[in-house]
């Protein structure tokens, strides 16, 4: 959704961006090429993505800096950057596609791999510890409330009785025993869900969100944008709620802004986006 972030930050003085989720760069790129008075910098928890965006935008030399950090610890990126008050922040939650792309990352139900699912592997906990560890009652409640999975509590019966026969290890098995489970023959691979929940959990997202949400408010400057993409409906709620409570914001998109058609024709995963925006106000009641 780079046309509508672009179209948010049109007509307004762009000094200084966060881009909260730099993943490979692809907004940082189009944001310092629309507004060239503008440096930036990017945050991502995962090293890999560092890496690729620091490469990707070599060509802007200092104008763009990528730091290796949690957007929950903003404040601090902000403070050990020397930065002043942002003029916009950007967050375009989720995984990047080399992330789930790379079967030894564990994110793909697709691809065999190890059930990692840590977007920072230098953090403690994987996927394969929380569904070989839970009690079962956690693990069902995980499922049910992360990933919107009406069957997880037999989801969470099944994977309790095959791990007491071997530890789930692998992204291909999991991804077997849930379909077992359910058994179901929806539009979606069963499996989605159950993933989906397991990222959020091994990757603290919820609690990441609200301590970057609440962090962005607190730094933007008077009238500076705070732009959250969004992927799932857990995230969206936590957005919107935060977004319309926040009484230092003023939300700008009165309805949820979706991809165009042609964006979600050409990019399946773009597809459930849902964008958000609020003002910072000038002062507050
Ligand atoms: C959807 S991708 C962003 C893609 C990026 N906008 C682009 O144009 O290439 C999301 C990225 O955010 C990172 N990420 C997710 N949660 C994070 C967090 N709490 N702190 C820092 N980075 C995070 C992921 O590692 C991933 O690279």
């Amino acid at each position: 959704m780079v046309a509508e972030v672009l179209g948010f930050l049109a007509g307004t003085d762009v000094r200084l961006l966060v881009d909260a989720t730099a993943g490979l760069g692809g907004h940082m790129r189009e944001v310092l090429l629309a507004h060239p008075e503008a440096r930036v910098i990017g945050i991502d928890r995962d090293a890999d993505m560092v890496k690729a965006a620091q490469e990707s935008l070599k060509e802007f030399g200092t104008r763009a800096e990528i730091v290796h950090a949690a957007f929950g610890d903003l404040a601090q990126v902000l403070d050990r950057a020397g930065a002043g008050a942002p003029d916009a922040i950007l967050f375009d939650l989720g995984v990047s596609s080399p992330q789930l792309d790379t079967a030894d990352r564990g994110f793909s139900f697709r691809l065999d791999g190890p059930l990692d699912m840590r977007m920072d592997r230098s953090a403690q906990g994987t996927a394969a510890d929380l569904v070989n560890r839970l009690p079962e009652s956690e693990l069902g409640n995980l499922i049910y409330e992360l990933g919107d999975e009406r069957h997880a509590r037999r989801i969470a019966a099944v994977i309790v009785a095959e791990r007491r026969r071997d530890p789930i290890r692998t992204t291909a098995r999991l991804a077997e025993i849930v379909r077992r489970a359910v058994r179901g023959r929806g539009r979606i691979d069963a499996a989605t869900r159950t993933f989906q929940a397991l990222r959020i959990a091994t990757n603290r997202e919820i609690d990441q969100l609200r301590a970057g949400l609440e962090a962005a408010a607190a730094r933007l400057r008077p009238e500076g944008r705070l732009i959250v993409i969004s992927f799932h409906s857990g995230e969206d709620r936590v957005v919107k709620g935060f977004l319309r409570e926040d009484p230092r914001l003023r939300v700008l998109t009165k309805k949820v802004v979706k991809p165009s058609d042609a964006e979600a024709r050409a990019n399946p995963r773009a597809r459930s986006a849902r964008l958000r925006v609020a003002e910072r106000r000038s002062a507050v009641a």
